[in-house]
């Protein structure tokens, strides 16, 4: 007889989290191993980002990976879980085009695993936003510092810090709750325009690098273990520094966010 199947977490969970004032824990994750350390350390949302291009291929930007990249990750980190959130990135390229276009890619994530896609940008994504979520395909928007625009937008730098992108941010992220999308991540931006746009959404917000207010917040992996190459944005925290494994660094990031002490006032902008 089958084993009884402990029940994912799901995005009316979420939800239901947001509305009771309980904070999300998100961390990138990309593979079965971690996934299963996530898991069990008590991440509630696991997202196969595509930043796995900087952390896994060794590329410079998130630009290069592929839709068979992703669905690869995104098997392997739900055959290493049974309870977290899966969320996927529809990678550069594969959602531009047309709504009916970014269906049939997203579609694919879908098959593999995911439970919910994540696409970057503003209001132009609100027609692909409600088509794949009126199709049921539940969409996380994404805004501020989005890191495929990383050439239009000249570096990965703060966004919405004057009033008429602050103001533009803020009517993005109620277009897209209105299109349909079911969270919203927040990239690098203010933390009073974090709070600001948190409290005028019915629907969860993530933030990274947008401050405490939000209704959750993500970290790159390897950044909180502190072993991506280079120096670590102001907004990460090296979460193994007090930790003696893996899994207690991620025990302390889930406590820290849940609690609210993280991020502190020395990640915000
Ligand atoms: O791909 C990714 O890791 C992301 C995070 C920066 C949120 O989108």
């Amino acid at each position: 007889m089958d084993q009884p199947v402990a029940k994912r977490i799901t995005i009316t969970a979420l939800q239901n989290a947001c509305r009771e004032g309980r904070k999300i824990a998100m961390l990138t994750c990309y593979d079965a191993t971690f996934a299963a350390v996530l898991e069990e350390a008590g991440v509630d949302v696991l997202l196969v980002g595509d930043s796995l291009g900087n952390v896994i291929q060794g590329r410079s930007s998130t630009l290069p990976v592929t839709l068979d990249d992703m669905v690869y990750h995104v098997r392997c980190v739900e055959r290493g879980t049974h309870k977290a959130f899966i969320m996927a990135d529809m990678p550069f390229g594969t959602f531009q085009l047309s709504p009916q276009e970014t269906f049939r890619n997203a579609a694919h994530l879908m098959a593999a695993g995911a439970q919910m896609i994540k696409i970057e940008g503003g209001r132009h994504m609100t027609e692909t936003t409600g088509f794949l979520a009126s199709r049921g395909i539940p969409v996380c928007a994404h805004i501020g510092l989005t890191p495929q625009s990383v050439h239009q937008l000249g570096g990965y730098r703060v966004q919405g810090k004057n009033a008429s992108e602050a103001r533009q941010l803020c009517e993005d992220a109620l277009l897209l709750q209105e299109a349909g999308a079911s969270l919203l991540l927040m990239e690098l931006i203010p933390a009073a325009l974090g709070e600001e746009i948190t409290r005028s959404l019915s629907i969860p917000t993530i933030g990274i690098g947008a401050g405490p207010a939000c209704s959750g917040q993500v970290l790159v992996l390897h950044d909180m273990l502190g072993i991506s190459p280079g120096i670590l944005p102001r907004f990460v925290r090296n979460f193994m520094t007090d930790a003696n494994s893996i899994q207690s660094a991620v025990s302390n990031y889930v406590t820290a966010v849940k609690s609210g002490e993280f991020p502190a006032h020395e990640h915000v902008f």
